[in-house]
This record gives structure tokens, sequence and C-alpha cells, in this order.
């Protein structure tokens, strides 16, 4: 699908050199990059404007704290440790339980408090983060996700990632968490990719590492008869971080808590060009259509043109 140039451009795939001039470069303003680029600030922000997020339990900003981090971790039995500033799933740790001073991770492995401080240590000295910068260390309630994923995903919180743009949800896709990612749904990471139908909610193909698959590595369950639930309200949500953030081009990622139910994890001013693939669709069709609306439209009437005009007649399944 990806190899000629011709049937890339007829399918409307959008490729690296166009997102980066015409969608990154001309829809995001340089200034609000710091909101999205720092995952404590999207929170602040976020929370501002009446968005849910996963509760921040604690941040570590100096190595002087790390010799108090016994106490700060004190009564923590599941929590995220995550760069404020990272990307790509890197210097991520899940946590989901905990005996006496050992914390264990989803595969099970164990860690004491020194390989915690080291991850921290690691954080604070900015291995993460873009260009090396100094960065701070956030500790994040652990998102319980949601029992219909149960057999989509392994040891790990799938997220929602859809392209918002201009405000209107263009595209979007379910990352689902295998043994090799690690407690963490990014592609990068070894996550499946899985393409969503925006006027349904329903499954459409399935990638990974950019090939395709049709049942979970792990798990082996067929990707087919996959539906997310509250689907309006995850493109609204996604969508309304168009206000919040004044990017014009954006990847949202959701995440569905099983008690809490939608919550923003993070945003992204540069999201990746795989979701296509997920799809087997180009964006480009998509983006040209809202290029043509005239006129100010709200979240819910943006959600309703999205839902109307890029779905899928026929997703994968029934
Ligand atoms: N609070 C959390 N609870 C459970 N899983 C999480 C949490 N935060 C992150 N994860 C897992 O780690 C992945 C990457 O986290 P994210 O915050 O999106 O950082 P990055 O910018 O590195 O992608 C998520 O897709 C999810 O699978
Ligand atoms: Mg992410």
């Amino acid at each position: 699908m990806l190899a000629n140039p011709f049937k890339l451009k007829k399918l409307g795939i959008l490729g690296m050199n166009k997102r980066n001039i015409h969608y990154i470069g001309a829809q995001n303003d340089r200034k609000f990059y710091p909101l999205v680029d720092n995952k404590l600030k999207t929170k602040v922000v976020a929370q501002n404007a009446g968005i849910a997020v996963p509760k921040l339990l604690a941040t570590i900003e100096r190595q002087s704290q790390l010799r108090n981090l016994k106490n700060i971790l004190a009564g923590l039995d599941k929590f995220v440790l995550k760069p404020a500033q990272g990307s790509g799933g890197k210097g991520i740790l899940v946590i989901m339980q905990r005996e006496g001073d050992e914390f264990i991770k989803p595969n099970g492995q164990r860690l004491q408090l020194r390989d915690i401080q080291r991850d921290i240590s690691n954080i604070l000295s900015g291995l993460y983060s873009l260009g090396g910068k100094p960065d701070v260390a956030m500790i994040e309630q652990l998102v319980e996700f949601d029992p219909i994923f149960d057999r989509y995903s392994y040891e790990g919180v799938p997220d929602i990632r859809v392209i918002v743009y201009k405000g209107y949800p263009a595209m979007a896709m379910l990352r689902c968490s295998t043994s090799e990612s690690d407690g963490k749904a990014n592609l990068h990471q070894g996550a499946v990719g899985v393409g969503i139908d925006m006027a349904s909610g329903k499954s459409l193909f399935s990638v990974q590492h950019g090939s395709p698959i049709t049942h979970h590595p792990d798990t082996g369950y067929d990707f087919s008869g996959l539906k997310i639930p509250y689907w309006e309200k995850i493109l609204t949500l996604a969508a309304s971080c168009y206000e919040v953030t004044h990017l014009g081009y954006l990847g949202a990622d959701i995440v569905l808590d099983k008690n809490l139910g939608p919550l923003i994890l993070e945003l992204n001013a540069r999201p990746g060009l795989a979701i296509q693939i997920a799809n087997k669709a180009g964006a480009i069709h998509r983006y040209d259509m809202i290029d043509k609306q005239k006129g100010h439209l709200d979240v819910q009437e943006r959600v309703k043109f999205s839902m109307k005009n890029f779905g899928t007649s026929e997703p994968n399944n029934k």
C-alpha cells in the first residue's frame, strides 16, 4: 500500500513532508507547543477547561528529593511514573501493585525502591525529554481500563488516538498494548494499531510494526469484533481540545477508565502518520473536506459532521 508514489497520491495518503509543512507548520503556532509538549501543563489547562484527565499524585523536580522517595510513594500501590516532556512511551513505568518494599510491573517483574530512584534520576537528567533538556517526573493515577478491552489489550491500558484537524475529529485508531510494549500503547513500543470507523466506533483494520494482523498477538482475540463504547463522547472530548490548545492539527490520546469514563491522557502537536495504515485510508481527502467548511461550528456540530462524512460504509465487523 505504501510503495508507489502515484498510488499514494490517489489514495490521499499524507506523507511526512506535506504533514510538516501544510499541517503542522501551517496550523500549529509554535507559541502553543509548550502547552502540549509538557504533560504537566496540558493537565492543568485541560482541568481548567473542565476536561477530565488522570489525577496527578506527585511530581519530583530535583535529584535531592530522591532521598525522600519512600515517603513520597507511601500509600501509593498503583501508579504510573512518566517524564513530563517524554514521547513515544519512553521512560514510562507502570506499577500495578505493591508487596512490601517491592513494586510490581504489568509483566510481573518486581522493582526495588532503588530501581525507581534510578528511573526518576534518568527522567530528571533529561534522558527522555525533547532535546535532552532537564525534566520533571510525574506520578499519575493508574488508569484502570474498561473491561470491554480485556481481550484486546495485554497488560496495559489501550488508548484511542484521534486526529483533530481545525477542531474536527478526522481519523481515529485504538492502540492496544502487547507483551512487547510492556504496559504502554505506543506503536513504536510494539503496540497494535486498530483503525476505527468514525461513524460507529467499530474496528476496521489492524497493524503491528506496520504490517497487517487480524488477531492480538498475545490474547489471540480477533480484532474484528471490537466496538468502542461512548464513541460520540470520545470524539467530542477530542474535538474540544481544539479550543483548549489553539492547535489546528493535533493528536488527542484518550483512555477509557472503568470508573471515570473517557479521560484525556495527552495531546500531541506532531501526531504520527501510521494511523492511515490502520485505517487503510489517506487523511488528505478528509482534511480537504474540512478545509471547504465555512462558518464557525461548535464542538457538537463538528463531531456530527465528522461522524456523517468520515464513516466507512462497511466496518470490518457486524
Ligand atoms: N495513568 C496511566 N495509567 C495507565 N497507563 C498509562 C497511564 N499513562 C500512560 N499509560 C500508558 O503509557 C502509554 C504512553 O503514555 P503517554 O502519557 O501517552 O506518554 P507518551 O507521550 O510517551 O506517549 C499510554 O498509551 C498508556 O498505554
Ligand atoms: Mg501517548
